[in-house]
C-alpha cells in the first residue's frame, strides 16, 4: 500500500516536473497539517553558481516520536528534472526505498539532525548550476508531520553577492518588459501623430486602438516594475496591484477591438448587430474570470491544487475568448461575399473582403503563436533561456499590434471608393471565379 502510494505520487510529481513552470519563486510560506504524503514538493528555481536555499520550519509536530524511528527518512531535498527520472527508477527496481537515500538527490535536512526542537532552519549553498525542485519526502508509514515551511531560493550575483530571486533564465525579464513597453509608448505617440495628420478621416475605433496601445504600453511597465521588486526583495508585493489592474483593461480592450474590427464597426457601419453583442457581452465577462485565475496563479505555487485548478480554469476561459472573437470576421467575410453579389460594387467589396481575409488568418495565427508555440517553447527550451519564450509571445503581439494599426490606419483617400471602372471590371471577375471555386 505505502509503494503504492510512493510510486503513483512519484508519477504525480514526475507529471509536474515536466510541465513548464510560469512560477518565480520567491519568498514562499507553506502550511502542513497533519500530512502523510510521501512526496511533497515545494517550489522550483534555476540555480546560478551561486545559488542559496534559506529554508525555515517552524510549529513542527510529529505524529510518532518513538526514539526508535528512522527520522534519517524524513527530511527535504533538491532534485533536477533528469535526477528525478533516475530517481523513480531506483525506487520502482527497489534499490533504494527512499528517495532520499538516492544518491542522485541533494539533501538538506533530514528529520535525524532533530534534537527535541520544534523548528529549525538551514541555509544551503548550491553552486552546480541547474534547475532544482525542493522536495519533501517522508518515507515513513503512518507518519504524519505537521510543520510552517518557509523557502527562499536566490542566486548570489556580482562582487558584492547581491541576492537575485528570479530563477536563472528569468532575471534579465524586468529589462525585457521595460523595453517593450518604451516601445509601445513610442507606437501611441506615432499612431497619435498619424491621428492628427488623418483627421478627417479618423473614425471611433483609432481612438480606441489608442487606448489599447497605451494601457499595453502601461501594463508592461507595471509587469517590469513588478518582477524587478521580486528580483531585489523576493516579495510580490510591489506594483503587482497596478499590473492586475492594466492587464485586466489590457484583456478587455484587447479582445473587444478584435470583434469590433472584425464587425467592421465604425468603417463600415455605426452600430453592432444583436449577435455581435452577444460575442462582446460573452467575451468581457470571462476577461474578467480569466484575470482572477491570472492572480490566483501568480499567488501560488505550482504544486498547489488551487494553481492546477485556477490554470485549467484560465486555459479553457481563454481558448474560448479566442474562439468567440473569430466569429464577427467570418461573418463580416460571409456579408460582404453575400453583398458583392447583390450590389454590383464588386472592387469595393473585393477589397474589404481580402482585408477581412488578411485579418481573419493574421488573428488566428497571433492566437496560434502566443498560445501554442510560446508554451511549446517554454517546454522545450532549457531553464536558463526561458526568457526566450517571454521574447517571442511578446515580438509575436508585437507584430500584431503594427499590422492591425497598419491596415486599420485612418485613411485620406480611402481607397473604398477610389476604383475605376478597369478594376471594377476585373474585381467582377475574381469574385465570380471565386463563387465558382467555393460553390
Ligand atoms: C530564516 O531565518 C533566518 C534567521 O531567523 C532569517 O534571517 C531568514 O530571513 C529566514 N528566512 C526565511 C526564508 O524565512
Amino acid at each position: 500500500m505505502a509503494a503504492m502510494d510512493l510510486f503513483s505520487s512519484s508519477m504525480f510529481i514526475l507529471i509536474i516536473f515536466l510541465l513548464p513552470f510560469s512560477s518565480f519563486a520567491e519568498i514562499r510560506f507553506t502550511e502542513i497539517r497533519n500530512d502523510n504524503r510521501p512526496i511533497i514538493p515545494f517550489d522550483v528555481f534555476g540555480f546560478s553558481h551561486g545559488g542559496r536555499l534559506e529554508l525555515n520550519v517552524t510549529h513542527l509536530t510529529l505524529s510518532d516520536s518513538n526514539p526508535d524511528l528512522d527520522l534519517s527518512k524524513v527530511g527535504f531535498f533538491l532534485c533536477t528534472r533528469e535526477s528525478w527520472l533516475h530517481v523513480i527508477q531506483q525506487l520502482e527496481e527497489g534499490d533504494i526505498s527512499c528517495a532520499l537515500q538516492s544518491d542522485l538527490v541533494k539533501p538538506v535536512y533530514t528529520f535525524d539532525s532533530l534534537k527535541k526542537q520544534d523548528r529549525f532552519g538551514v541555509l544551503y549553498s548550491e553552486t552546480d548550476a541547474d534547475q532544482y525542485t525542493l522536495v519533501f519526502a517522508n518515507c515513513l508509514q503512518q507518519f504524519k508531520v505537521s510543520m510552517d515551511v518557509q523557502s527562499a531560493m536566490y542566486n548570489l550575483e556580482g562582487k558584492n553577492a547581491r541576492r537575485d530571486y528570479l530563477s536563472a533564465g528569468k532575471t534579465i525579464l524586468p529589462r525585457i518588459y521595460f523595453v517593450f513597453s518604451l516601445i509601445y509608448f513610442s507606437l501611441a505617440v506615432v499612431w497619435i501623430h498619424v491621428l492628427y495628420k488623418k483627421r478627417l478621416t479618423v473614425y471611433g475605433i483609432h481612438f480606441f486602438m489608442l487606448a489599447v496601445v497605451i494601457l499595453k504600453a502601461l501594463n508592461l511597465l507595471c509587469e517590469a516594475e513588478d518582477k524587478s521588486y521580486i528580483k531585489r526583495t523576493g516579495s510580490a508585493h510591489g506594483w503587482d496591484v497596478l499590473f492586475y489592474i492594466f492587464s485586466f483593461l489590457k484583456g478587455i480592450t484587447l479582445f473587444t477591438l478584435i470583434v469590433l474590427i472584425g464587425t467592421g464597426w465604425s468603417f463600415l457601419k455605426p452600430y453592432l448587430q444583436d449577435k455581435e453583442k452577444k460575442v462582446l457581452m460573452i467575451v468581457i465577462p470571462l476577461q474578467v474570470v480569466a484575470n482572477i485565475a491570472q492572480v490566483v496563479i501568480d499567488e501560488t505555487g505550482p504544486f498547489e491544487q488551487e494553481w492546477v485548478t485556477w490554470k485549467q480554469v484560465f486555459l479553457l476561459v481563454d481558448v474560448i475568448c479566442c474562439c468567440a472573437v473569430l466569429f464577427p470576421i467570418v461573418w463580416s467575410i460571409k456579408n460582404l461575399r453575400e453583398a458583392a453579389r447583390t450590389d454590383g460594387k464588386a472592387a469595393v467589396n473585393l477589397m474589404k473582403l481580402t482585408l477581412f481575409r488578411q485579418y481573419y488568418i493574421v488573428v488566428i495565427c497571433y492566437i496560434y503563436f502566443t498560445r501554442v508555440v510560446v508554451y511549446a517553447l517554454e517546454t522545450i527550451t532549457s531553464y536558463r533561456y526561458l526568457w526566450t519564450s517571454v521574447v517571442a509571445g511578446e515580438l509575436a503581439t508585437l507584430a500584431f499590434y503594427v499590422f492591425t494599426g497598419y491596415k486599420f490606419k485612418p485613411e485620406a483617400h480611402n481607397p473604398y471608393f477610389v476604383v475605376d471602372d478597369e478594376e471594377e471590371e476585373a474585381a467582377a471577375e475574381a469574385l465570380k471565379l471565386e463563387d465558382e471555386f467555393e460553390l
